[in-house]
């Protein structure tokens, strides 16, 4: 048995990873801040009682001894998750996510707490634009969009070299990164951190860049989430998903579960150690469609608001190459359709308030949106 340090393991994915770990007979404990905008105030009622429960802050020392005393591996998933927020609490983000990494990794190394594995939660949103194909110049890595096509509803980004439209394809590990976020900034950080950390070390340190993740428990009242968790506060409460753009821009939406299994698979594994990989399905699906399912799903009679609006920074699309995790033993095992089923059961009976038009009156008060 080992004894396993989950931060943010309070949280969406964390606790989905807390359970399987606990499930496997591991002792477990759990850093986690109960960030308010995420638990609305109040810890929330899945949390597992074969956990133990450290309620600190993990810039916080006495909270990073209480929860590291014994401890030998660490899932570091404790970290702000709002992109459009983190452009203006920009000393939050930095200081909650980079400040935080450093903080965690500082008392490990400085205070000889005796890891044997870590792993990071990173994310696709480091990647920038993914990866595309030029018919006449092969593989190109455009940056964002500029304005100007934006302003024509040219949302299609072009190629960089001969100006041709492009068609998206899988994106590797091996892309540029082009984090066009606050939050995109500090994800890379904590990744670079830790791998940097582990390896100078020598403790195996395995980063995993998260594509779009969706499942029960994702904060239906935090406007800041992801867009499956967004749409289905919407839905729920008779509201129209809103849409930016034209909706055909794609993601790659992977299952919680597959997840876990991939936490778990990059802590057993020795062929993980101080790589960064992708965990997605390495399949596209428009928003638009994300959207349509979920009212379908809910059994709704709306229809998704298309706003033809666009995002300061927003890419237009994105998805996993999977190759290099597959090559250590991962395989996406949850469609998306099964999957979002299993997220509106859980959505019909979880508690959602639906902020989404504050945020984005957020955005708009700060040209983010247009
Ligand atoms: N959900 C996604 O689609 C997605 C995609 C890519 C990467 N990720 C990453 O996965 C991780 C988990 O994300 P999630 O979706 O479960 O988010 P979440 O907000 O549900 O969980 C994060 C948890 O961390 C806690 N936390 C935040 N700051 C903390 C701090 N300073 N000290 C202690 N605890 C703190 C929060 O209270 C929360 O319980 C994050 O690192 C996130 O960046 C998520
Ligand atoms: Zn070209």
């Amino acid at each position: 048995m080992k004894k396993i340090l989950v931060t943010g393991g309070a949280g969406f994915i964390g606790s989905h990873l807390v359970d399987r770990l606990v499930k496997d007979g591991e002792d477990v404990v759990v850093l986690d801040n109960f960030e308010p905008q995420v638990h609305q105030g109040k810890k929330p009622d899945y949390l597992n009682k074969n956990a133990r429960y450290v309620d600190g802050d993990i810039r916080n020392e006495k909270a990073l001894k209480e929860s590291l005393v014994g401890v030998d591996s660490v899932y570091h998933l404790a970290a702000k998750v709002g992109v459009g927020q983190s452009m203006y609490e920009i000393k939050d983000y930095v200081d909650g996510n980079t400040l935080g990494t450093a903080s965690l990794w500082d008392y490990i190394i400085n205070k000889k707490a005796n890891i044997k594995k870590f792993v990071v939660a990173s994310s696709m949103s480091i990647y920038g634009e993914g990866a595309y194909k030029c018919a006449k110049c092969g593989v190109a890595f455009p940056h964002l969009r500029n304005e100007a096509d934006l302003k024509k509803k040219n949302w299609e980004p072009f190629c960089p070299d001969c100006g041709a439209p492009l068609a998206s394809v899988p994106t590797g590990e091996d892309k540029k990164l082009l984090a066009t976020s606050v939050y995109a900034i500090t994800k890379k950080d904590q990744e670079e951190l830790s791998l940097n950390i582990g390896e100078s070390y020598k403790i195996p340190t395995v980063a995993l860049r998260f594509f779009n993740v969706y499942g029960p428990r994702q904060s239906l009242s935090n406007p800041y989430t992801g867009a499956c968790a967004i749409f289905s506060s919407r839905v729920k409460n008779d509201n129209p998903p809103i849409i930016y753009e034209d909706g055909l821009q794609t993601r790659d939406f992977v299952d919680v579960r597959d997840i876990v299994e991939a936490c778990v698979l990059a802590m057993k594994s020795e062929k993980a150690d101080y790589g960064n990989f992708n965990v997605g399905t390495g399949r596209a699906m428009t928003i638009k469609k994300v959207a349509e399912t979920l009212i379908d799903l809910y059994g709704k009679d709306i229809k998704p608001e298309i706003t033809n609006q666009y995002r300061v920074g927003d890419i237009r699309h994105c998805y996993a190459g999977i190759e290099k995790i597959k090559a250590i033993g991962f395989e996406p095992k949850i469609d998306i359709k099964s999957g979002l089923k299993n997220l509106v059961e859980w959505g019909k009976v979880a508690k959602a308030v639906d902020k989404s038009a504050q945020a984005h009156e957020e955005l708009k008060k700060r040209r983010l949106t247009l």
